[in-house]
């Protein structure tokens, strides 16, 4: 890269500096240099995109939706599928079936991916990423990358229009991650820069657009960057080296906090002792979530607090009706030391709709599950 931002070093050779930057000009930026000029594209087409089969959910049920249960297809863009979204948040899910074929970008939403299970490589402009089961991968919005998988991935996937962060109280006033908090910088898995390509071809990139994909085609590889630097770039933490928050008494779901937006979170939960109280009763309590409807998507381990979920599940609890362990759960729970589960959970302040895809593998019988 030049000595200084904005400036050439060999006039014979000058690199193209892009500036990525969220918020206009206000927000988290990195320094790109290019090899060639990013701008340059041959030509830009629409290309349809099957609608979201949208709200379908008649009345607010807890649900739950038996995503395993959905065919393998697709790749990391064609395979998802969305089950629910509100104006912010879209939550998918994908079992892909075919190794990523697309160069892709999503123009509206930064992306938090869960990787279920399987491995692959997320190549970038910012360089490569590799991930595995129990990885969380985040891409921020406007990232030029395409996630390699021969063998095919399983993910839950949020997508967010508002920027999807570390929770700031993470953070102390000068950035670093604070003492406390369930995973710490070395956590953190950057992007590995390669030589810059130079390859000259054809190289057509998905622009996702939310109702349709806008296609660019290229006549360059885009993955020509020699140097970045700055604050936004993709990034993966692996769910086994967090360190979850355990107490006397039974924590609430904001210590398992992992990601968080304006409008929305993403939490962990996280095989971990249980709470040291002598009489403690160790999974939750009934709670009214007024003000936000919970997603949990269940990926190994045993759900001790219900019944019938199984790897892959994804259930919703919505504001306005009471949830909380099955009958015979709390009883089943005291006296045990540990849990060995792994969930995401999704807390979004705006109502979510539910999709015809996420109804069309949905067990009927879960609002009945707490009545026996
Ligand atoms: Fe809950």
């Amino acid at each position: 890269m030049p000595e200084s931002r904005h400036t050439y070093d060999d006039r014979k050779n000058i690199l193209r500096e892009e500036l990525f930057g969220e918020e206009s000009f206000d927000g988290p930026y990195s320094l790109l240099y290019h090899m060639g000029e990013p701008t340059r594209v041959k030509a830009v087409k629409k290309v349809p995109r099957n609608p979201v089969d949208r709200d379908h959910a008649d009345v607010m049920l807890h649900r739950h939706f038996q995503t395993g249960l959905m065919e393998k297809k697709g790749d990391f863009v064609s395979g998802r599928r969305c089950l629910m979204f509100n104006s912010t948040v879209r939550l998918s899910v994908a079992r892909t079936s075919e190794k990523g074929r697309s160069l892709y970008r999503n123009a509206l939403n930064d992306e938090v991916y869960f990787i279920h299970s399987g491995r692959g490589t997320m190549k970038s402009v910012l360089g490569d990423l590799d991930i595995s089961e129990g990885d969380y991968l985040y891409v921020p919005k406007g990232t030029t990358y395409t996630l390699d998988a021969p063998s095919g991935l399983e993910f839950f996937l949020v997508e967010s229009r508002e920027r999807a962060s570390i929770p700031p109280r993470y953070l102390n006033v000068y950035g670093q991650i604070k003492e406390g908090s369930p995973y710490y910088t070395r956590d953190i898995r950057v992007p590995r820069l390669n030589a810059p390509s130079t390859d000259r071809g054809s190289f057509p990139v998905l622009v996702d657009f939310g109702d349709y994909f806008l296609l660019e085609e290229r006549d360059m590889n885009p993955f020509d960057v020699a140097g970045w630097d700055g604050y936004l770039y993709p990034f993966a933490i692996s769910t086994s080296s967090m360190a979850p928050i355990v107490g006397k008494l039974h924590q609430p779901p904001p210590v398992h906090e992992t990601f968080s937006g304006k409008s929305f979170m993403i939490g962990t939960f996280l095989p971990r002792k249980f709470d040291f109280h002598p009489r403690s009763i160790p999974i939750s309590y009934y709670h009214s979530n007024i003000d936000t409807d919970e997603v949990l998507f269940y990926s190994s381990g045993n759900f001790m607090s219900r019944k019938g979920i199984s790897p892959g599940s994804v259930t919703l609890h919505v504001r306005g009706l009471i949830h909380g362990p099955q009958p015979g759960a709390l009883e089943a729970a005291i006296g045990k030391a540990d849990t060995d589960e792994v969930a995401v959970m999704v807390e979004a302040y705006e109502p979510l709709k539910v999709t015809g895809d996420a109804m069309s593998v949905e067990d009927k019988s879960y609002m009945e599950s707490w009545y026996r």
